[in-house]
Formats: structure tokens, sequence, C-alpha cells
């Protein structure tokens, strides 16, 4: 059994379709938190969001990350907010290396607003744009800090992104 591989990074970042690759692979499992969280609140996250609020959102998202603590074999798409709370980080090192996927804001705007700004609340506002570059601000050292390599992922296809992170894996093997 292989350690599990957390993907990290600001929403948008293309975590989900790398991850899935990735575990095709590898032959390992593909998890998404944003999933699990789902299935534990039995409602969608602009639900959760609206009904009961980010800070509800982010206790679900605790409970997940201690879960997850005890998973081996799979790879795991977190949620572009993991890094805010040190203890998700904590739970998450257990059972798992953290790569880092890393975008401009320019990248991160036009993909998301591609895939519907409606399905993230954090920038589900009148201006996308500037709630994307506050937060991306303001989270890049936690972003850093929380993983052991980082990937650049722009103008890059998702086979050449996955290449790397198995080579970097290889490399520190
Ligand atoms: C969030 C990112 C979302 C989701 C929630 C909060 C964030 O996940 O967990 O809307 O705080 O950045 P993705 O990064 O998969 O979009």
């Amino acid at each position: 059994m292989k350690s599990n591989i957390v993907l990290i990074g600001f929403m948008a970042t293309g975590k989900s379709t790398v991850g899935r690759k990735l575990a095709q692979n590898l032959d390992m499992d593909f998890l998404e938190m944003d999933e699990m969280i789902e299935k534990k609140a039995g409602k969608s996250i602009p639900k959760i969001f609206k009904e009961d609020g980010e800070i509800r959102f982010r206790e679900l998202e605790m409970s997940v990350c201690k879960d997850l603590s005890n998973s081996k074999n799979s790879v795991i798409s977190a949620g572009g907010g993991v890094v805010l709370n040190k203890l998700n980080i904590d739970y998450l090192k257990i059972s798992s290396k953290i790569i880092l996927l890393e975008a401009t804001a320019d990248e991160i705007y036009e993909r998301a607003i591609k895939e519907g700004k409606e399905t993230r609340p954090l920038i589900d506002k009148p201006n996308p744009r500037k709630e994307i570059n506050d937060l991306l601000e303001f989270r890049k050292p936690f972003y850093e800090a929380a993983s052991q390599y980082q990937v650049q992922t722009d103008d890059k296809v998702t086979s050449e992104i996955v290449d790397e992170i198995i080579n970097l894996l290889k490399i520190n093997e």
C-alpha cells in the first residue's frame, strides 16, 4: 500500500482533473475532498455555505481531513481552503505527500468563469476577479508552507503535469 498523494492549490488549478489521471497512472484510488464533504452534509457545497455558513463548511472539511489520516493508496484532490487550518494539514501529513498545483490569477479566473462561478461560493460575487486576486495573495504563503512539492500548471496539458508529478515523486523516493 502506498501513502496518499494530496493535491492542494487554489480553486480551478486542475486538482481534480490532474488527480483523476494521476490515480489512473499510478493504479491508486481517487478521492475528491469536496465530494466527501457533500456526502457528510447531505447537500451541495453552495447549499452548505448558504444554509449553514462557511464556519460549518470548515468544520466538515476538518472532519474529512481527520478521516483521511487513516486512509492509504489514494490520490486526493483537496478543496482550495484546506490550508487555512493547520490541523487539516497535520492530519493530511500523517498519511500523505502534499503537492501544490500553482497557476496565475489570470489562468485561474479564466478557468473558474468557464466552469461557472456559482459552484464556488467564495467567488460567486459581483467582482470575482478581485476575490481571486485577494484570496490568492492572502493564501500564497499558506499553500507554500503546507506543500512538500510545487508544480507550475500554466500553459501545460494534464498529461504533462501528471508526468511531472510522477517524476518528482520518483526522484524523491
Ligand atoms: C474553497 C474551494 C472549493 C470548495 C469550497 C471552498 C476555498 O474547492 O472546497 O468552495 O476555500 O477555496 P475547489 O478548490 O475544489 O474549488
